[in-house]
């Protein structure tokens, strides 16, 4: 198992490249799965989701190719097993993308229930709801998801997906994956608005599915009787970009991150821009300039897109923890989400917790410390504060940060940070 070693304190300077994100690729390869057509996508990034989500892929009979590059292309054209296990899903909860496909093509589908996860319980009512909607049998049976369609193919409908937290992101993709196949017209109202929603919109439509609505709450969705292959580039991953501007706050430094889109980033710049800091935009590259003040101290609650990302909010949390005075940070989407709390405390901030609130009282310091990453942002928060501890911070289990950055040791490394990945004892 790899550890990371990091010695806080060093200026960092630079540019970094935003790699395809993973929330939008992971539903995109499992489409790949509504049509015997090839899906290319030659911008994937090289994340050990993708690669786990590959192997699901392949376990259910679909043949892939992975590149040195990271592209990959997908078929399903032969003997589809529409079946993936507990083994399978509870490695990764977006395995759960793969069941809107199985039913809109086949008919069927036994998908393990994810369960809870680090963060709390994640249910996934609304997508059973979503697929009911449009004439699945859905039932749970023996911690499965089980789906049959009468007659083998969906009917068109209408339904709403909202949550008390908001729209789900992977319920709406799975609902829509399913309604491009079926018989009719579909609605889903309450639709989840971020852009990888709207990037599994345009490689539907690539595919030939004819969706309308995109970025809206209303995706109309009128079915055809087959997709076919294409290829798609995946969006640039704003989460990571938003750690990458993060990591120039938090330590003060001018770091450009390159290949993003402005545009899906303007919650966190406006909390960065409270905060003190301040930017130069261009159309695909944003830079954030150097501070040498500590960061003001900014309240800020999550939200669906486009307000603050949850996936955001630890590393937010290791910028305040550092702010001149007290902010508020509050978890709309996942109320549970503060593993990386006592983390941070451990490095000597002051964070105490109200149900889905954060207080932080910023400190003038932190200090080194050996941590533990218990999930994939958490850990970038940890690595966050580790940049500017004073002395040397190790961050163990850093397999959660690999699932979602790609390499982000070498990307800081690259660009001045003295970060080492090392192998546990
Ligand atoms: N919810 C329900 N019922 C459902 C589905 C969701 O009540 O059927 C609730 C959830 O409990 C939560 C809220 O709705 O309070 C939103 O959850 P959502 O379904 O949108 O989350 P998700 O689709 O499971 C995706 C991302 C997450 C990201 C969330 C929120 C992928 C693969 N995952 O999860 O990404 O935090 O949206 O934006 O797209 C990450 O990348 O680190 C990550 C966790």
């Amino acid at each position: 198992m790899d550890y990371f070693k990091i010695q806080g304190g060093d200026p960092l300077q630079g540019t970094v490249r935003a790699a395809g994100a993973k929330n939008a690729v992971l539903p995109i390869l499992a489409a790949a799965l509504l049509t015997d057509g090839t899906l290319r996508i030659p911008n994937s990034p090289k994340l050990r989701d993708v690669r786990t989500l590959s192997t699901l892929l392949e376990a259910m009979g679909c043949r892939v190719q992975r590149e040195d590059s990271g592209a990959i292309e997908i078929t399903a054209d032969g003997d589809i097993l529409w079946e993936a296990t507990w083994e399978q899903v509870r490695q990764m909860r977006a395995s759960i993308c793969v069941l809107g496909p199985l039913v809109g093509r086949f008919g069927r589908a036994k998908v393990s229930l994810p369960g809870g996860c680090v963060f709390g319980v994640r249910p996934i009512d609304m997508h059973l709801k979503g697929l009911a909607a449009l004439g699945a049998d859905m039932r749970i049976e023996a911690g499965f998801v089980e789906a049959s369609v009468p007659g083998g193919r969906l009917r068109g409908g209408e339904v709403f997906l909202g949550t008390p937290a908001g729209p789900t992101v992977t319920g709406t993709m799975n609902v829509l994956m399913a309604a491009t196949l079926a018989e009719g017209r579909s609605v889903i109202h309450g639709a989840a608005c971020e852009p990888e929603v709207g990037d599994l919109v345009d490689c539907l439509v690539a595919m030939g599915a004819k969706i309308e609505g995109k970025g809206s709450p209303t995706l109309e969705i009128q079915g055809v009787e087959q997709l076919g292959g294409a290829e798609h580039h995946v969006i640039p991953d704003r989460i990571e970009a938003g750690t990458y501007l993060m990591a120039g706050a938090i330590t003060g430094s001018r770091v450009r991150v390159e290949g993003c889109v402005p545009a899906h980033l303007w919650a966190p710049l406006d909390a960065l821009q409270r905060a003190g800091y301040e930017f130069e935009i261009g159309t695909d590259w944003v830079e954030i300039l150097p501070r040498r003040q500590r960061p003001l101290p900014v309240d800020v609650t999550t939200q669906p897109f486009p307000g603050f990302p949850t996936d955001l909010q630890a590393q937010m949390m290791a910028l305040m923890s550092l702010a001149d005075g007290t902010s508020v940070i509050t978890d709309r989407i996942y109320p549970d989400r503060y593993m990386h709390l006592p983390e941070l405390l451990r490095l000597g901030a002051r964070i105490r917790r109200q149900g889905s609130t954060a207080i932080i009282e910023g400190v003038e310091s932190l200090s080194g410390a050996p941590v533990t990453a218990s999930d994939l942002r958490a850990s970038a928060a940890l690595v966050l504060a580790g940049l500017v501890a004073r002395g040397s911070t190790s961050v163990h289990r850093v397999y959660h940060i690999d699932r979602g950055y790609e390499r982000i040791d070498e990307a800081l490394a690259g660009l001045g940070a003295r970060i080492e990945r090392l192998e546990e004892a």
